[in-house]
């Protein structure tokens, strides 16, 4: 059987440390800051592109190990055709202006999803910039592209049947995480997400079992250091009991206990 990395949140305990290993982003909210300002949509998707900059450089400075974000979801092909195009073409022209910025700062980039929707040429690129940074070591980045919570589920169970198909039953949490999309990251210990609303809009649905869960009303283009900080901060407030008693993890402000149930 293919050895898991990291094992899962609820099978063992990981360790709880002050600054999250794996931060998780919806970022939403781009087309209401754009309309606020009397602009089209699209600008604010635009805008976007500048927080998600200043939230790498954070996550860097901070010593975040894996930051995921979502930059397009399975439904988002339902809005209009030119708002998509114009995603598109945004994520297309970000690459290419960013990839050597990510990659001088020895930063891993990865593009999860189903990217078989895709145009060639975006693929291309893609493909391009990850093996540009495969052996970067200081920060993981993954854009989900395509992305959907059940899309990952359902592509993991087709490939774990497909490593042993004559089995029928017996299967665990282990055969399954390997051919998750994220297998290769712990599981994010802080899911942000901007824009006001509160769901989970078919994100990563396996991977956030145990995530400390932060909304905030900041729009994604008013979202930046600042505002990450204080995530973080909120995040170092919580008690991560995974299951287990306050007493058991040292009380709300006692030391956090790594030990294994
Ligand atoms: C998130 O911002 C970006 C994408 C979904 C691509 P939205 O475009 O959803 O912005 P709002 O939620 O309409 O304000
Ligand atoms: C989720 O945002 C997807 C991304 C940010 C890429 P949406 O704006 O599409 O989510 P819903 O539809 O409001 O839940
Ligand atoms: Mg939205």
């Amino acid at each position: 059987m293919v050895r898991l990395p990291f094992t899962s949140s609820t099978r063992s305990v990981p360790e709880a440390v002050a600054v999250p290993r794996h931060i998780a982003i919806i970022m939403d909210g781009n087309g209401r800051w754009a309309r606020k300002r009397l602009m089209p949509r699209v600008a604010g998707h635009a805008k976007g592109v500048d927080s998600l900059r200043e939230v790498i450089r954070t996550c860097l400075d901070r010593g975040v190990e894996y930051l995921t974000v979502f930059a397009f979801s399975s439904e988002n092909w339902r809005r209009p055709q030119d708002e998509v195009s114009f995603l598109m073409q945004l994520f297309v022209k970000s690459l290419k202006a960013e990839i050597d910025r990510i990659h001088r700062n020895n930063i891993r980039l990865r593009v999860v999803g189903d990217l078989g929707r895709f145009d060639k040429a975006l693929v291309d690129l893609i493909r391009d910039g990850e093996a540009l940074t495969a052996g970067n070591t200081k920060m993981n980045l993954t854009i989900c592209a395509n992305y959907g919570g059940r899309w990952d589920i359902l592509q993991a169970v087709e490939k774990m049947i497909a490593t042993e198909p004559e089995r029928r039953s017996g299967f665990s949490e282990d055969d399954l995480a390997p051919h998750l999309a994220l297998s290769f990251s712990p599981e994010p210990d802080l899911f942000i997400r901007t824009g006001g609303e509160k769901r989970i809009s078919n994100f990563l649905l396996w991977q956030l079992a145990y995530a400390e869960l932060y909304f905030t009303d900041k729009l994604w283009p008013e979202f930046g250091e600042a505002e990450l900080d204080e995530a973080i901060a909120s995040y170092q407030g919580r008690e991560r009991r995974f299951g287990r008693t306050s007493e058991q993890v040292g009380g709300p402000s006692g030391p956090s206990e790594s030990g294994h149930a």
